[in-house]
Protein backbone atom coordinates (compact mmCIF):
# COMPACT_ATOMS: atom_id res chain seq x y z
CA UNK A 1 0.00 0.00 0.00
CA UNK A 2 1.15 3.14 -1.19
CA UNK A 3 1.82 6.03 2.02
CA UNK A 4 -0.10 8.75 0.05
CA UNK A 5 -2.39 8.63 -2.69
CA UNK A 6 -4.44 11.89 -3.71
CA UNK A 7 -7.39 10.51 -6.23
CA UNK A 8 -9.25 13.11 -8.26
CA UNK A 9 -8.43 15.84 -5.82
CA UNK A 10 -10.48 19.41 -6.49
CA UNK A 11 -10.74 22.51 -5.03
CA UNK A 12 -12.71 25.48 -5.98
CA UNK A 13 -12.49 28.73 -4.23
CA UNK A 14 -15.67 30.40 -5.12
CA UNK A 15 -16.41 29.89 -8.75
CA UNK A 16 -12.63 29.16 -9.53
CA UNK A 17 -11.17 25.73 -9.65
CA UNK A 18 -7.28 26.02 -7.70
CA UNK A 19 -6.57 22.29 -8.29
CA UNK A 20 -8.57 20.36 -11.19
CA UNK A 21 -8.10 16.41 -10.18
CA UNK A 22 -5.12 15.42 -9.48
CA UNK A 23 -3.63 12.03 -8.74
CA UNK A 24 -0.43 10.81 -7.50
CA UNK A 25 1.16 7.92 -5.78
CA UNK A 26 3.96 8.38 -2.96
CA UNK A 27 5.94 5.12 -1.85
CA UNK A 28 7.25 4.08 1.33
CA UNK A 29 11.09 6.33 1.86
CA UNK A 30 10.07 8.12 -1.51
CA UNK A 31 10.30 11.52 -2.10
CA UNK A 32 7.45 13.36 -4.60
CA UNK A 33 7.98 16.99 -5.64
CA UNK A 34 5.60 18.78 -6.89
CA UNK A 35 7.11 21.09 -9.19
CA UNK A 36 5.23 24.03 -10.70
CA UNK A 37 4.88 28.33 -10.96
CA UNK A 38 3.13 30.21 -8.35
CA UNK A 39 -0.72 30.33 -8.32
CA UNK A 40 -0.52 26.04 -9.73
CA UNK A 41 -1.92 24.98 -6.67
CA UNK A 42 0.88 23.32 -4.93
CA UNK A 43 -0.22 24.87 -1.52
CA UNK A 44 -3.78 23.75 -2.03
CA UNK A 45 -3.40 20.39 -2.76
CA UNK A 46 -0.83 19.75 0.25
CA UNK A 47 -3.59 21.37 2.76
CA UNK A 48 -6.08 18.90 1.25
CA UNK A 49 -4.26 16.03 1.65
CA UNK A 50 -2.80 17.32 5.48
CA UNK A 51 -6.60 17.79 6.26
CA UNK A 52 -6.11 21.62 6.29
CA UNK A 53 -8.79 22.25 3.34
CA UNK A 54 -11.47 19.88 2.43
CA UNK A 55 -11.33 19.14 -1.30
CA UNK A 56 -14.83 19.57 -3.52
CA UNK A 57 -14.72 16.64 -4.78
CA UNK A 58 -11.61 13.81 -4.77
CA UNK A 59 -9.91 12.25 -2.20
CA UNK A 60 -6.81 11.44 -0.71
CA UNK A 61 -5.21 8.71 1.57
CA UNK A 62 -2.64 9.18 4.10
CA UNK A 63 -1.80 5.26 5.30
CA UNK A 64 -4.91 4.30 4.53
CA UNK A 65 -7.21 6.88 6.14
CA UNK A 66 -9.11 9.25 3.91
CA UNK A 67 -8.58 12.83 4.54
CA UNK A 68 -12.02 13.75 3.99
CA UNK A 69 -13.60 10.77 6.13
CA UNK A 70 -11.23 10.32 8.87
CA UNK A 71 -9.04 13.81 8.97
CA UNK A 72 -7.95 12.86 12.59
CA UNK A 73 -6.58 9.70 12.01
CA UNK A 74 -4.62 11.19 9.32
CA UNK A 75 -3.44 13.88 11.54
CA UNK A 76 -1.53 11.41 13.78
CA UNK A 77 0.48 10.30 10.77
CA UNK A 78 1.60 12.93 9.08
CA UNK A 79 3.99 15.87 9.87
CA UNK A 80 3.37 19.38 7.64
CA UNK A 81 6.12 22.07 7.33
CA UNK A 82 3.57 25.17 5.57
CA UNK A 83 4.60 28.08 3.41
CA UNK A 84 3.54 30.09 5.96
CA UNK A 85 5.73 29.53 9.25
CA UNK A 86 3.54 29.08 12.58
CA UNK A 87 5.98 29.53 15.09
CA UNK A 88 5.51 31.98 17.91
CA UNK A 89 8.68 34.71 17.26
CA UNK A 90 7.89 35.32 21.44
CA UNK A 91 8.55 32.23 22.76
CA UNK A 92 12.08 30.42 22.90
CA UNK A 93 12.46 27.27 20.11
CA UNK A 94 11.89 24.76 22.77
CA UNK A 95 8.75 26.07 23.97
CA UNK A 96 7.48 26.21 20.24
CA UNK A 97 8.05 22.65 19.94
CA UNK A 98 7.16 21.53 23.63
CA UNK A 99 3.69 23.14 22.94
CA UNK A 100 3.20 21.37 19.55
CA UNK A 101 4.05 18.21 21.15
CA UNK A 102 1.81 18.86 24.15
CA UNK A 103 -0.81 19.41 21.74
CA UNK A 104 -0.23 15.87 20.40
CA UNK A 105 -0.92 14.49 23.64
CA UNK A 106 2.47 14.12 25.21
CA UNK A 107 2.84 14.35 28.87
CA UNK A 108 4.82 17.49 29.85
CA UNK A 109 7.87 15.42 30.81
CA UNK A 110 7.99 13.09 27.41
CA UNK A 111 6.86 16.82 25.13
CA UNK A 112 10.01 17.97 26.53
CA UNK A 113 12.30 14.91 25.82
CA UNK A 114 10.55 14.28 22.21
CA UNK A 115 10.97 18.59 21.46
CA UNK A 116 14.78 18.15 22.27
CA UNK A 117 15.38 15.30 20.31
CA UNK A 118 13.13 17.29 17.53
CA UNK A 119 15.34 20.37 18.16
CA UNK A 120 18.45 18.55 17.87
CA UNK A 121 17.69 16.74 14.64
CA UNK A 122 17.38 19.62 13.22
CA UNK A 123 20.81 21.13 14.99
CA UNK A 124 19.37 24.10 16.93
CA UNK A 125 20.37 22.52 20.42
CA UNK A 126 22.16 25.54 20.92
CA UNK A 127 19.42 28.25 20.09
CA UNK A 128 17.07 26.27 21.62
CA UNK A 129 16.11 28.94 24.81
CA UNK A 130 16.66 31.92 22.12
CA UNK A 131 13.10 33.84 21.38
CA UNK A 132 11.96 32.71 17.62
CA UNK A 133 12.17 36.14 16.90
CA UNK A 134 15.88 36.22 17.00
CA UNK A 135 16.37 33.19 14.76
CA UNK A 136 17.29 33.59 11.11
CA UNK A 137 15.08 32.35 8.17
CA UNK A 138 16.99 29.34 7.98
CA UNK A 139 17.01 28.80 11.87
CA UNK A 140 13.16 29.89 11.43
CA UNK A 141 12.55 27.27 8.44
CA UNK A 142 14.64 24.08 10.76
CA UNK A 143 12.09 25.18 13.47
CA UNK A 144 8.91 24.36 12.04
CA UNK A 145 10.92 21.06 10.54
CA UNK A 146 11.63 20.35 14.47
CA UNK A 147 7.76 20.78 14.86
CA UNK A 148 6.47 18.69 12.47
CA UNK A 149 8.77 15.68 13.72
CA UNK A 150 8.05 15.43 17.72
CA UNK A 151 5.38 12.58 16.91
CA UNK A 152 7.65 10.73 14.64
CA UNK A 153 5.19 10.76 11.77
CA UNK A 154 5.96 8.20 8.63
CA UNK A 155 5.27 11.23 6.48
CA UNK A 156 5.91 14.75 5.86
CA UNK A 157 4.74 17.33 4.27
CA UNK A 158 6.85 20.11 3.16
CA UNK A 159 5.80 23.12 1.35
CA UNK A 160 8.52 25.03 -0.42
CA UNK A 161 10.64 24.40 2.45
CA UNK A 162 13.56 26.52 1.55
CA UNK A 163 11.48 29.57 -0.39
CA UNK A 164 13.77 32.58 -0.03
CA UNK A 165 16.51 30.92 1.72
CA UNK A 166 20.03 31.82 0.65
CA UNK A 167 21.86 28.32 -1.64
CA UNK A 168 24.06 28.01 1.74
CA UNK A 169 20.93 27.66 3.39
CA UNK A 170 19.31 25.48 0.89
CA UNK A 171 21.70 23.37 0.87
CA UNK A 172 21.44 22.33 4.84
CA UNK A 173 17.92 22.01 4.95
CA UNK A 174 18.21 19.94 1.43
CA UNK A 175 20.72 17.50 3.83
CA UNK A 176 17.66 16.80 6.36
CA UNK A 177 15.67 16.06 3.95
CA UNK A 178 17.59 13.13 2.58
CA UNK A 179 17.68 11.86 6.37
CA UNK A 180 14.50 11.93 6.48
CA UNK A 181 13.56 9.60 3.62
CA UNK A 182 16.64 7.30 4.10
CA UNK A 183 15.03 7.21 7.35
CA UNK A 184 12.19 5.41 5.39
CA UNK A 185 9.69 8.62 5.66
CA UNK A 186 7.39 9.33 2.72
CA UNK A 187 7.81 13.05 1.84
CA UNK A 188 5.82 15.48 -0.62
CA UNK A 189 7.58 18.88 -1.19
CA UNK A 190 6.10 21.55 -3.42
CA UNK A 191 8.87 23.76 -4.94
CA UNK A 192 9.29 26.23 -8.06
CA UNK A 193 12.97 25.68 -7.70
CA UNK A 194 13.83 23.42 -10.65
CA UNK A 195 16.99 22.62 -9.15
CA UNK A 196 15.60 21.12 -5.92
CA UNK A 197 13.37 19.24 -7.08
CA UNK A 198 16.22 17.47 -9.79
CA UNK A 199 18.14 17.11 -6.72
CA UNK A 200 16.06 15.84 -4.17
CA UNK A 201 13.66 13.74 -5.45
CA UNK A 202 12.54 10.26 -6.46
CA UNK A 203 9.25 11.32 -8.43
CA UNK A 204 8.43 15.01 -9.83
CA UNK A 205 5.10 16.02 -10.36
CA UNK A 206 5.00 18.86 -12.68
CA UNK A 207 1.93 21.03 -12.20
CA UNK A 208 0.46 23.95 -13.99
CA UNK A 209 -3.12 25.93 -13.69
CA UNK A 210 -3.89 23.04 -10.94
CA UNK A 211 -3.71 20.56 -13.14
CA UNK A 212 -0.58 17.81 -13.18
CA UNK A 213 1.05 17.44 -16.73
CA UNK A 214 3.36 14.92 -16.52
CA UNK A 215 4.64 12.98 -13.80
CA UNK A 216 8.25 10.58 -13.74
CA UNK A 217 11.75 10.46 -12.18
CA UNK A 218 13.55 13.54 -13.27
CA UNK A 219 15.58 11.39 -15.86
CA UNK A 220 12.54 10.26 -17.32
CA UNK A 221 11.19 13.39 -17.97
CA UNK A 222 14.14 14.71 -19.06
CA UNK A 223 14.01 11.97 -21.43
CA UNK A 224 11.20 12.92 -23.46
CA UNK A 225 13.18 15.90 -24.55
CA UNK A 226 14.69 14.95 -27.91
CA UNK A 227 17.75 16.87 -27.85
CA UNK A 228 19.82 19.80 -26.70
CA UNK A 229 17.52 23.06 -26.51
CA UNK A 230 18.75 26.23 -28.57
CA UNK A 231 17.72 29.48 -27.45
CA UNK A 232 17.78 32.43 -30.20
CA UNK A 233 16.74 35.74 -28.64
CA UNK A 234 15.94 38.44 -31.43
CA UNK A 235 15.86 42.09 -30.95
CA UNK A 236 11.53 42.38 -31.30
CA UNK A 237 8.80 40.16 -31.49
CA UNK A 238 8.07 40.68 -35.19
CA UNK A 239 11.44 39.46 -36.00
CA UNK A 240 11.09 36.57 -33.74
CA UNK A 241 7.42 35.78 -34.82
CA UNK A 242 9.05 35.66 -38.39
CA UNK A 243 11.35 33.66 -38.19
CA UNK A 244 9.23 31.49 -36.15
CA UNK A 245 7.33 30.46 -39.04
CA UNK A 246 10.22 30.48 -41.00
CA UNK A 247 12.10 27.96 -38.96
CA UNK A 248 8.51 25.72 -38.46
CA UNK A 249 8.22 25.70 -42.44
CA UNK A 250 11.88 24.47 -42.68
CA UNK A 251 10.74 21.50 -40.21
CA UNK A 252 12.07 22.69 -37.15
CA UNK A 253 10.55 21.72 -33.78
CA UNK A 254 10.33 25.50 -32.43
CA UNK A 255 8.72 27.01 -29.42
CA UNK A 256 9.08 31.25 -29.35
CA UNK A 257 8.34 33.20 -25.84
CA UNK A 258 8.44 36.95 -26.92
CA UNK A 259 11.45 37.42 -28.56
CA UNK A 260 13.14 34.45 -27.02
CA UNK A 261 12.71 31.18 -29.60
CA UNK A 262 13.44 27.62 -28.36
CA UNK A 263 14.74 25.09 -30.70
CA UNK A 264 15.00 21.67 -30.14
CA UNK A 265 18.43 20.16 -31.29
CA UNK A 266 16.95 16.33 -32.31
CA UNK A 267 19.79 16.60 -34.94
CA UNK A 268 23.15 17.96 -36.24
CA UNK A 269 21.32 18.68 -39.44
CA UNK A 270 19.41 21.33 -36.93
CA UNK A 271 22.04 23.51 -36.34
CA UNK A 272 22.99 23.89 -39.86
CA UNK A 273 19.29 25.45 -40.78
CA UNK A 274 18.87 27.24 -37.78
CA UNK A 275 22.26 28.93 -38.86
CA UNK A 276 21.37 29.37 -42.62
CA UNK A 277 17.81 31.63 -41.47
CA UNK A 278 19.89 33.93 -39.11
CA UNK A 279 21.79 34.69 -42.16
CA UNK A 280 21.33 38.25 -42.60
CA UNK A 281 19.68 38.66 -39.23
CA UNK A 282 20.18 40.71 -36.20
CA UNK A 283 20.47 38.12 -33.22
CA UNK A 284 21.14 39.82 -29.74
CA UNK A 285 22.17 35.89 -28.45
CA UNK A 286 22.38 32.29 -28.94
CA UNK A 287 22.87 29.70 -26.01
CA UNK A 288 23.17 25.77 -26.43
CA UNK A 289 21.68 24.05 -23.46
CA UNK A 290 21.77 20.75 -21.97
CA UNK A 291 18.05 19.78 -20.95
CA UNK A 292 17.07 20.16 -17.16
CA UNK A 293 13.39 20.22 -15.42
CA UNK A 294 13.63 23.82 -16.45
CA UNK A 295 13.62 23.23 -20.17
CA UNK A 296 10.93 20.38 -19.43
CA UNK A 297 8.66 22.33 -18.17
CA UNK A 298 9.03 24.93 -20.63
CA UNK A 299 8.35 22.12 -23.45
CA UNK A 300 4.70 21.16 -21.41
CA UNK A 301 3.42 24.66 -20.70
CA UNK A 302 5.13 26.99 -23.12
CA UNK A 303 6.31 28.83 -20.04
CA UNK A 304 8.87 29.38 -17.85
CA UNK A 305 8.92 28.09 -14.15
CA UNK A 306 9.80 31.39 -12.94
CA UNK A 307 8.91 34.93 -13.69
CA UNK A 308 12.23 36.38 -13.76
CA UNK A 309 13.77 39.55 -15.77
CA UNK A 310 14.86 38.54 -19.03
CA UNK A 311 18.47 39.16 -18.50
CA UNK A 312 17.91 36.71 -15.59
CA UNK A 313 17.05 34.53 -17.05
CA UNK A 314 20.04 34.84 -20.01
CA UNK A 315 22.53 34.83 -17.25
CA UNK A 316 21.26 31.71 -15.83
CA UNK A 317 21.40 29.95 -19.25
CA UNK A 318 25.21 31.79 -19.98
CA UNK A 319 26.47 30.72 -16.91
CA UNK A 320 25.04 26.90 -17.23
CA UNK A 321 26.96 26.77 -20.47
CA UNK A 322 30.14 28.66 -18.46
CA UNK A 323 29.95 25.92 -15.77
N1 LIG B 1 -8.23 31.22 -0.13
C1 LIG B 1 -8.23 31.43 -1.45
N2 LIG B 1 -9.25 32.06 -2.06
C2 LIG B 1 -9.27 32.27 -3.39
N3 LIG B 1 -8.28 31.89 -4.24
C3 LIG B 1 -7.23 31.26 -3.70
C4 LIG B 1 -7.13 30.99 -2.28
N4 LIG B 1 -5.96 30.35 -2.05
C5 LIG B 1 -5.36 30.21 -3.24
N5 LIG B 1 -6.11 30.75 -4.23
C6 LIG B 1 -5.78 30.76 -5.67
O1 LIG B 1 -5.67 29.41 -6.08
C7 LIG B 1 -4.59 29.26 -6.99
C8 LIG B 1 -3.60 28.24 -6.44
O2 LIG B 1 -3.00 28.76 -5.26
P1 LIG B 1 -1.92 27.96 -4.43
O3 LIG B 1 -2.46 26.61 -4.13
O4 LIG B 1 -1.53 28.80 -3.28
O5 LIG B 1 -0.74 27.83 -5.49
P2 LIG B 1 0.83 27.63 -5.28
O6 LIG B 1 1.03 27.12 -3.90
O7 LIG B 1 1.22 26.65 -6.34
O8 LIG B 1 1.48 28.96 -5.50
C9 LIG B 1 -3.98 30.63 -7.19
O9 LIG B 1 -4.54 31.20 -8.35
C10 LIG B 1 -4.43 31.39 -5.95
O10 LIG B 1 -4.54 32.76 -6.21
MG1 LIG C 1 2.25 27.78 -2.39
Amino acid sequence: MDPVRAERLSKKYGNFEAVKGVSFRVGKGELYALLGPNGAGKTTTIKMLSTLLKPTSGDGYVMGYSVVREPKEVRKVIGVVPQDLTADDELTGLYNVYLQARLYGYSSSEAMERAKRALEIVGLTESAERRVSTYSGGMRRRLEIAMSLVHDPPVLFLDEPTLGLDVQTRRTIWDLIREFQKEGRSLILTTHYMEEAETLASRVGIIDLGVLKAEGTPEELKSKLRGDRLYVELYSDEDANALVREMTIAGLEVKGDSSQIVVSMQSEEVLRKVIGLLNGKRVRSINIVKPNLEEVFIEITGRRLREESFDAFRQRVFMRKVR
